[in-house]
C-alpha cells in the first residue's frame, strides 16, 4: 500500500485521482466474486428444505414462495448443466404432487401494505381468534389469490423454457384462463388481487401482464396473449399506481380507485420489468424498454443503500416479504439480457457478491443482502438471494 501511495505522487493529477477513485471503489467491493460452483452449493442448500412428499418447500416457506423456489431453480438450470440434470426430478415431482396437496392458507394485507400468509401447517400460529381455514378443495395450481396463481404460471413457463416439455406450458396457459376470467370486473378496472374481491393492487396486475406477455412469446396463440398483455398495460400505466417518481406503490384505494400511497416494495418494481421486456420482445416496440429502464433506475435509486437492495420491512419481513428482493433481481436480469446496461450488470454483481460475502453461513443465505447473516435462513431467503446470484452469473 505504501509503495502504491509513493508511486501515486509521481502520477499526473488527473491520473492520480482516477487511481484513488479506483482504489476507494475496489476497497468497497466484497473480496469474493460469486461463481457457478457457489450457486450450485446454494442450490443444494435450497433442496435441503424441499419436501419431496408434497412437492413444496414447506414448512420452510409457503405456497407462492415455492413457485419462486421452482423459478430460480429453472433459471439456474438454464445456465448450468449440472443443476439442469439434477433438477429434472424436482420439476416432475412438484408438478404432480404440489397440485394435489390440500394446503390450508389465508392471506391478508397488514399495516404498511405488508402481505401476510397464514398456513395450516403453521397452525396454531394464526392470529388469535381466527378459525383454522378449511382445507382447500384441491384445484391444481389455482387458489383464492390471483397473484399466487401467476407465480405458478411463471414458474411453469421458466420450467418449460429449460425443459421444452409442452406439459409445463400447457399448465401455465390453463392457469392464465382462470385469471383472465376476473379481468375487468373491479370498479377500478384491471385485476383483483383475490377472489373475495377485497383489493386491486400492483402485484396482481403486473403479474397478469407478465404472464400474458411471457405466453405471447411462447404459446401457439400469440395474438391472444399479446392482446391481453397490452390491455393490462394500457390500464396499468394509467391506473395511478405508478407515481411521479416512477416507482410503484402497493395498490389502489378501495373507495376512490386512486393510488393508496402504499409501500414501494421491491417486487412491485421488478415484475413490471419482465412484463415490459416480454412485451417489447413480442412487438419489437422499444418504447416498452424505455419505460422499463425508467422504472428500474427509479427503483435502484429509491431502494438501495451503497448499491445494495433493501425492502423497508427489514429485518422483519415475515414469510412473504422475505421473497421480494429476488423478484426484482430476476426481472432486472430479463431486462438486462434483452437490452443491456453496464449499470444493471454492476448492480446484479454487487448484490450477488455482497450476499455471498456478507449474508451467508456455509451455503445458506439470509434476508438482508448487505449482511450480517441472520439465522435461521429458510427456503424463502435462500431462493430470493439465489435470484440475485443467478442474475449476476447470467448477465
Ligand atoms: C412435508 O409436508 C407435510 C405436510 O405439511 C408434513 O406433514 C411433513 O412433515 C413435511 N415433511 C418434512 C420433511 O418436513
Ligand atoms: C376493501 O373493501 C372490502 C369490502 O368492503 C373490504 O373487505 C376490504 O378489507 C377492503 N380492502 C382494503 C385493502 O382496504
Ligand atoms: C386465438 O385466440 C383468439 C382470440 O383472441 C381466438 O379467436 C382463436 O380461436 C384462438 N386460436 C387458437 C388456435 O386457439
Ligand atoms: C424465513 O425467514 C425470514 C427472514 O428471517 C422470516 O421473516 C420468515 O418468517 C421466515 N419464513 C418462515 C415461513 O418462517
Amino acid at each position: 500500500m505504501l509503495y502504491l501511495l509513493d508511486n501515486l505522487e509521481m502520477l499526473s493529477f488527473s491520473r492520480r485521482s482516477a487511481l484513488v477513485a479506483l482504489l476507494a471503489f475496489s476497497s468497497m467491493l466484497p473480496a469474493t466474486a460469486v461463481t457457478t460452483s457457489n450457486a450450485e452449493d446454494a442450490y443444494d442448500a435450497l433442496q435441503g428444505w424441499y419436501n419431496e412428499s408434497v412437492g413444496l418447500w414447506i414448512p420452510s416457506t409457503g405456497w407462492w414462495n415455492s413457485a419462486n423456489c421452482l423459478t430460480v431453480i429453472a433459471d439456474l438450470a438454464a445456465i448450468d448443466d449440472k443443476v439442469k440434470a439434477q433438477s429434472q426430478s424436482v420439476y416432475s415431482n412438484t408438478w404432480s404432487r404440489a397440485q394435489q396437496y390440500n394446503l390450508q392458507m389465508q392471506k391478508v394485507v397488514g399495516a404498511n401494505s405488508m402481505p401476510w400468509t397464514y398456513y395450516g401447517h403453521h397452525w396454531p400460529f394464526f392470529p388469535k381468534g381466527w378459525p383454522k381455514p378449511p382445507p382447500r378443495v384441491t384445484n391444481g395450481f389455482l387458489n383464492d389469490y390471483y397473484d399466487d396463481e401467476s407465480w405458478w404460471a411463471l414458474a411453469w413457463v421458466a420450467v418449460y423454457d429449460v425443459t421444452e416439455n409442452q406439459q409445463y406450458l400447457t399448465t401455465a396457459e390453463s392457469i392464465f384462463e382462470d385469471m383472465k376470467a376476473a379481468y375487468g370486473t373491479t370498479p377500478c378496472g384491471g385485476m383483483w388481487w383475490d377472489k373475495a374481491n377485497t383489493y386491486v393492487n400492483a402485484i396482481a396486475n403486473e403479474l397478469f401482464l407478465d404472464v400474458a406477455a411471457h405466453l405471447a412469446n411462447r404459446a401457439a396463440n400469440k395474438s391472444y396473449y399479446l392482446e391481453w398483455a397490452q390491455t393490462e398495460w394500457n390500464w396499468l400505466k394509467n391506473s395511478g399506481m405508478i407515481n411521479a417518481q416512477n416507482t410503484i406503490n402497493d395498490g389502489l384505494d378501495n373507495a376512490t380507485c386512486k393510488n393508496n400511497g402504499g409501500t414501494v416494495w421491491s417486487y412491485n418494481q421488478g415484475v413490471i420489468l419482465g412484463g415490459l421486456t416480454e412485451l417489447s420482445r413480442a412487438t419489437n416496440d422499444k418504447s416498452y424498454i424505455t419505460t422499463a429502464k425508467q422504472i428500474a433506475d427509479a427503483a435502484i435509486s429509491a431502494l438501495t443503500i451503497d448499491g445494495i437492495l433493501h425492502d423497508s420491512c427489514e429485518p422483519d419481513c415475515g414469510g412473504d416479504g422475505s421473497q421480494f428482493k429476488g423478484v426484482f433481481a430476476r426481472n432486472l436480469q430479463i431486462l438486462q439480457q434483452y437490452s443491456p446496461e453496464t449499470r444493471y450488470a454492476t448492480f446484479l454483481e454487487n448484490n450477488a457478491n455482497s450476499i455471498w460475502s456478507n449474508d451467508r453461513q456455509g451455503s445458506e443465505l439470509s434476508l438482508v443482502w448487505s449482511g450480517p447473516f441472520e439465522a435461521p435462513a429458510n427456503a424463502s431467503t435462500q431462493s430470493s438471494a439465489m435470484d440475485a446470484i443467478v442474475g449476476a452469473l447470467a448477465t
